[in-house]
């Protein structure tokens, strides 16, 4: 792959270096217009899972799309405002919202809470009326549905800590009223990520579905519907098929499609994992007794992925060209056997210097890297039709020690 959204990836990886995050804005731009137009006719709203991406540039172009958010902290909140999405486009989820989180979302009015605990609940009551306003909340359901994901990301299986069953939810409505600041009128589900198969979907989306209708005829008027993110992506060409958004869509308007109130959708990897790759250059090859390593100038702390999840990318060569095929063990220059992209890949052939890019990296990718062993951040950058523009610069080794200082002012708590 030469290039990427009209801009050739040699030249641009010459000017800002590697390890490089590129994302593709017209490739963004698709994903969200084939999600938007797989739901038209339905009352629906999108908010994109800022964990996935929160790079300011890349929020921007959500907010300009039209998309809100689905957020999990205040620094994810901060970011989504300052990005332009409007509070009531934002919705809060997570099981872990401290007190400061749950007041700050209530001052700029977001849309929703999904709300996971009755401890939670309870705080929020409380704070709202601390601020004499009414939060508009949502009870996240724990379906009991395996996601048939990785199980470091399925969340919707009754022994994860997400969200609580329908029994649970029942009783939260039936004790409604005494709720004076908390309007309870939503229900939430997010089962899990990275899935390829409509059946968890159908399963979780029936559940949640029949338990709208018996709260209807309880007498509780539910608004809104959030159905979560979840679907998956191709990170290995040739094996994985993702669902088609038309498909999704369908299955939704089969499960809900009388519904009359608002659906939400939180995908995150979807909208933005294929659009971007991690442009990253070959150092040395080193023929180790046993097997080949392939050492690039990226890491686990770039793209933790594949250590975390073993997870497959694709690596190819930004140079076309016919090389003679060679078997690699993929690797960073992370002192930790983990730091591996990959095991036994066969790739083209690659000498020191090589650009190579590990692709689906749009997602998940920049948004939990770390400086691990004290390597700086990555750079990020935007391309749009044969332009690109800087959207992070790369740490520089001031920034990352920025903050620590010597122990001298000792003190007593
Ligand atoms: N909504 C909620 C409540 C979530 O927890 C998540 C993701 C999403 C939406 C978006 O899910 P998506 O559409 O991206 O599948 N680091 C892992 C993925 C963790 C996902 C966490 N929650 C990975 O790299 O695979």
């Amino acid at each position: 792959m030469a290039c990427f959204d009209g801009v050739g990836l040699h030249a641009l990886a010459e000017r800002l270096g590697t390890p490089l995050n590129v994302y593709s804005a017209g490739a963004i731009r698709r994903r969200i217009g084939e999600l938007q137009d797989a739901l038209a006719g339905l009352d629906a709203g999108i908010c994109f899972a800022v964990k996935a991406n929160p790079n300011l540039a890349i929020l921007q172009l959500m907010a300009q799309a039209g998309v809100g958010a689905d957020i999990v902290s205040a620094g994810e909140l901060r970011r989504a405002l300052n990005a332009g999405m409007p509070a009531d486009r934002i919705v809060f989820s997570g099981v872990g919202k401290s007190g400061e989180e749950i007041a700050e979302a209530l001052r700029v009015g977001i849309a929703r809470f999904n709300v996971e605990s009755l401890d939670e609940l309870h705080t929020l009551q409380r704070l709202a009326k601390a601020q004499d306003v009414v939060a508009r909340a949502a009870v996240r359901i724990n379906p009991d549905v395996d996601a048939r994901t990785h199980a470091k990301i399925s969340t919707g299986k009754s022994e994860n800590k997400f969200g609580v069953s329908i029994a649970e939810a029942r009783d939260w409505f039936a004790a409604r009223q005494a709720l004076s600041h908390v309007q309870l009128d939503g229900l939430h589900v997010h089962i899990g990520s990275q899935i390829l198969t409509l059946e968890p979907f159908r399963l979780a989306f029936e559940r949640v579905a029949a338990f709208w209708r018996e709260l209807e005829r309880a007498g509780h008027p539910i608004r809104s519907i959030d159905l979560g993110g979840g679907l998956g992506v191709c990170y290995r060409a040739g094996e994985d098929r993702p669902l088609r958004a038309a498909d999704y869509a369908g299955l939704v308007r089969e499960a809900l499609g009388d519904y009359r109130g608002r659906l939400l959708f939180e995908p995150g990897r979807y909208l933005v994992a294929e659009a971007g790759v991690l442009l990253t250059r070959v150092l040395r090859i080193k023929e180790g007794s046993e097997r080949r390593f392939l050492v690039l100038d990226a890491a686990m702390n770039d793209l933790q992925r594949p250590s975390l999840y073993d997870a497959w990318h694709d690596i190819v060569p930004v140079s076309p060209g016919t090389r003679p095929a060679a078997t690699y063990d993929v690797v960073g220059p992370v002192c930790e056997t983990g730091d591996t992209f990959a095991r036994a890949r066969v790739l083209p052939e690659c000498a020191p210097g090589d650009l190579l890019a590990i692709q689906g990296t749009g997602a998940y990718g920049a948004s939990m890297a770390s400086t691990y062993n004290s390597r700086p951040l990555a750079a990020e950058a935007l391309l749009d039709g044969g332009r690109y523009a800087l959207i992070r610069r790369r740490q520089t080794l001031e920034e990352m020690v920025a903050g620590e200082q010597p122990a001298h002012d000792w003190a007593t708590p």
